[in-house]
């Protein structure tokens, strides 16, 4: 059976979750599901990134040590996957004691390899993206990555010879991992000057991981955080390899740095295979900047998976994020969604599908003569099929509407009402074609999918058009209601 693993990355417990976090999530649900039913063996990981500065003055803020902080907010995040129907095997926590050891053994190797040493770091520090800065990084005296202030550092520090790997790393950006392949070059540039030695340990944060060849030192939060990926499979035992390499990681662009040039790095001084595909997805936005908590102006994915339906928000948020550039999260346009796409044109095809079945063949489905839609059907999975392995999600989606656009001009078409003599095959066609439908649907929006299948009355779910398909449609109900918009 082939292996699957599939990351997200950990969330800040800075703050609750937000929409943008929920895409995040989203996303890898829908690739995790369409692998497991492809057949694959899937380990699914997620969790929070729960140590460092910007999380011990977050708990300082509210009055609350860090640990009862982190507690309270790494739930809330655990719970809002639940509710979004989240399909994840494994919620790591950076203060799991497994993870902490991990991390632990995993610098010893490095310290007593020689690729760690003690110097002093001098430059810039963002608390906000817990990112070290060069002179020439910042801009304007802010950071270039969230544009919130940066403070001066000196200080003591261990350092990872990062730089050793710079010609393994280029010839590893070069290859085809990076999707899309744009950031290639993005990241080539981060380094153009060469790479440099990275400082992993700060020694005056209280709220991390000691360092064990130096307990005055804590873990710089994200050489902790990278760590997860394999502290989740059991690494450093002996036995942890099953999963690894990751096949796909996913990531927001603004931390597609310290995936694609940190981690690989850390990987190649400890002799393990770096990932297949990194995924770097773009921001959705709200009002006129990213969605963000010190912003302001954060939709909470729940309120509106509550107020519109989960299915139709996953469905919306899959749609609307491409690989081209950041989306707009607007209430207007996400019901315009739900009425067009779902109700008129899916639910209603559902609907009439199902009424004419039942006024005319009793709810049986009837036989066909001819496979009038399998040629459309055959050709929208093909290139469904194709688009999901290059992790090309919403243009695979907008492909199953060819097929949904399909059933509806040939329903319009061909008038079974007023047609009797084809009116079972006219019919048996659109249910075929709605079973497809719900097939392909199921990565994106499961619980609906099932409740097509469910309402034809059909078990059935591969892939492939079937010429006979058999039974009795279940009861009808409205699949996707209207919105007052
Ligand atoms: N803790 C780090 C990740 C460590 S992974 C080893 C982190 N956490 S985060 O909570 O700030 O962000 C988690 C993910 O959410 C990132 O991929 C980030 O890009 C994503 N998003 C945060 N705000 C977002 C939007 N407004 N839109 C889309 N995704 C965004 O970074």
């Amino acid at each position: 059976m082939e292996k699957f693993y599939i990351t997200t990355p950990i969330f800040y417990v800075n703050d609750k979750p937000h929409l943008g976090h929920a895409y995040t999530m989203l996303l890898a649900d829908c690739i995790a599901r369409f692998k497991r039913m492809r057949g694959a063996d899937v380990f699914f990981l997620t969790g929070t990134d729960e140590h460092g500065e910007k999380i011990e003055t977050a708990a300082t803020a509210k009055g609350l040590n860090p640990k009862e902080f982190v507690d309270s907010i790494s739930i809330q995040f655990k719970n809002a996957w639940e509710k979004l129907n989240i399909s994840n095997d494994y919620f790591i926590r950076t203060t799991d004691k497994n993870h902490e050891d991990t991390v632990k053994k995993t610098l010893i190797k490095l310290y007593n390899k020689g690729d760690i040493y003690k110097g002093t770091y001098e430059g810039w520090y963002c608390v906000s993206c817990e990112a070290y800065y060069d002179d020439n990084e910042i801009k304007a005296g802010k950071c270039p990555m969230c544009g919130k202030n940066v403070v001066r550092k000196k200080e003591e520090s261990y350092f990872f010879k990062m730089s050793k790997y710079e010609k393994q790393l280029r010839e590893w950006l070069s290859e085809d991992h990076l999707i899309p392949e744009y950031r290639k070059n993005e990241m080539i540039n981060f380094f153009k000057d060469g790479l440099k030695d990275l400082s992993i340990t700060r020694n005056n944060i209280k709220w991390g991981i000691k360092a064990p060849f130096d307990e005055t030192h804590t873990v710089y939060v994200w050489f902790d955080a990278l760590l997860n990926y394999l502290s989740a499979i059991g690494y450093p035992d002996e036995n942890f390899g099953h999963y690894w390499p990751a096949d796909v990681q996913i990531m927001g662009k603004d931390i597609a740095r310290f995936h694609a040039i940190y981690w690989p790095t850390f990987l190649f001084a400890l002799d393990l295979k770096t990932p297949e595909k990194m995924i770097t997805t773009n921001w959705w936005i709200s009002g006129k900047e990213k969605m963000s908590k010190s912003i302001g102006n954060i939709v909470d994915p729940l309120n509106f998976a509550d107020t519109y339906g989960l299915d139709q928000l996953r469905y919306y948020l899959l749609k609307e994020m491409t690989y081209g550039g950041d989306a707009n999260f607007n209430e207007k346009d996400f019901i315009q969604t739900i009425n067009n796409d779902l109700a008129e044109e899916l639910g209603n095809l559902l609907n009439r599908t199902m009424v004419m079945n039942e006024k005319y063949f009793n709810s049986e489905i009837p036989k066909p003569e001819k496979q009038d839609l399998k040629e459309t059907a055959d050709k929208t999975v093909k290139n469904f099929l194709d688009l999901m392995e290059a992790y090309q999600i919403d243009r695979a989606l907008k492909e199953i509407w060819v097929l949904v656009r399909e059933c509806n001009r040939y329903v319009n078409e061909k008038k079974p009402w007023g047609n009797e003599e084809e009116r079972g095959t006219i019919v048996y066609n659109l249910i075929e074609g709605l079973r497809i439908i719900s097939v392909l649907l199921e990565p994106f929006m499961p619980v609906k999918a099932v409740e097509i299948r469910s309402q034809l009355g059909v078990k059935n779910h591969s892939f492939e058009w079937s010429g006979s398909t058999k039974g009795k449609n279940g009861a009808r109900t409205l699949l996707f209601p209207k919105i007052d918009a």
